[in-house]
């Protein structure tokens, strides 16, 4: 038989994904996986966006929409985004298709992406995808390192990838860099992508900036934005895309190919969690950066940058590891000897870490991060002897 295409035997699966087919397979054979690897809090969507899409597949609203998503969806959401209307707005099945659409829309085989490292895990992939080329940039403590970037932009480049709060490190980038990054892509003819999923989830007094925050950058910017984690509306796959009219149209474009319209009853679902206010979200965060903080304290000993966003720490464990040993065997490890789950930095670009995610009950979440530090220490006195 003929083989599958060069394309698909470029791309790795998502790694992130494949963990949690283990996890899943580990629970079936009846043991107790405590999961701090998975990128998902695990509290309920809130009611209301349970009870409207509930409603809407109840009445009926379960046909064919409009490829873009419902007027009064792109509407609501165009609201967060001054002087965009319902034509800048593209909603799509999570933020993951509104980057992979952004891409294939924007790069030719060949175009060259920037993306700081570490970085979320499909970047790289989505990249390939639209047949261009992925060029990691390191931060430095996991902060944008300006002139690192600035120096790996040649010719070739054709767009900037920043997502802050970041996954996997939880950094948020000061509005300072963000400008210079703005200016940068002025300077020399890039398209930016915003990718904003984690937005609300800013700690310690800190304020989120945007890149959107800059109107001269927004005729080459596309921002992602996701339902997912600030509405904890995982499952429901649901996110947008703003972005400069043209942009837009070429992605629907795309999206009619694809996929089509996103469920239809999920939009209302949305509809009614974009028209939740969002003080609403303060005791969550509230609760989240505690969370973050126990985290630190537990984890005690382990290096790790303090995250001001996001839901994730990213220690370094290098000085745990055994020799020649990656991250990855670590995570391994700890899987299955302790019965936790943690995210290998591998999976990010992220050697020698581990991604562990707070957004957990707390009894859990202490349990699960005090299994992890005992693996470690036991693992330091086998070291040892
Ligand atoms: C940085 C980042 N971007 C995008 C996504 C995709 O989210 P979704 O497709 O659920 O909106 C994720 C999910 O983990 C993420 O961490």
């Amino acid at each position: 038989m003929k083989p599958l295409s060069e394309r698909i035997k470029r791309i790795s699966p998502s790694r992130t994904v494949q963990l949690t087919g283990v996890i899943e397979n580990l629970r079936r054979q009846g043991r107790h996986i405590i999961n701090l690897g998975i990128g998902e809090p695990d509290e309920s969507p809130p009611q209301a966006v349970v009870s409207r899409t509930v409603h809407a597949l109840k009445g009926g609203q379960t046909r064919y929409g409009p490829v873009s998503g419902a007027r009064a969806l792109r509407e609501a959401i165009a609201h967060k985004f001054n002087g965009y209307t319902a034509q800048n707005i593209l909603v799509t099945n999570g933020s993951k298709q509104a980057l992979y659409t952004a891409l294939q829309v924007v790069c030719n085989p060949g175009d060259q992406v920037i993306i700081p490292r570490p970085c979320w895990v499909s970047f790289c992939e989505q990249i390939k995808l639209a047949g261009a080329v992925p060029v990691l940039v390191d931060t430095k403590a996991h902060q944008l390192n300006f002139e690192a970037i600035e120096s790996a932009v040649n010719t070739r480049t054709k767009m900037i990838i920043i997502n802050s709060p970041n996954n996997p490190t939880g950094a948020v980038y000061p509005g300072d860099v963000l400008g210079k990054i703005a200016d940068l892509a002025i300077k020399n003819d890039l398209y930016l992508i915003s990718d904003e999923a984690y937005e609300a989830f800013v700690y310690d007094g800190w304020t989120y900036n945007s890149l959107f925050d800059f109107p001269h950058v927004r005729d080459r910017l596309v921002v992602a934005g996701s339902f997912s984690k600030i509405h904890r509306m995982t499952g429901f796959r649901i996110g947008y895309a703003a972005a400069p009219e043209e942009i837009i149209t070429a992605m629907a474009r795309l999206q009619s190919h694809l996929t089509g319209n996103v469920c239809t009853f999920v939009q209302q679902g949305a509809l009614a969690a974009a028209g939740i206010d969002p003080s609403e979200f303060d005791r969550w965060r509230n609760e989240l950066q505690k969370k973050r903080d126990m985290t630190l304290e537990i984890l005690g000993d382990l290096p790790c940058h303090i995250p001001r966003g996001a839901f994730y720490v990213f220690p370094d464990v290098t000085g745990f590891l055994k020799d020649g040993e990656s991250a990855e065997a670590l995570a391994t490890d700890i899987l299955q000897r302790a019965g936790v789950a943690v995210a290998p930095g591998e999976a990010f670009g992220g050697e020698g870490h581990i991604r562990i995610c707070y957004a957990l009950a707390e009894n859990e979440l202490v349990r699960g991060l005090e299994k992890v530090v005992h693996v470690i220490k036991q693992r330091t006195g086998e070291k040892a002897t």
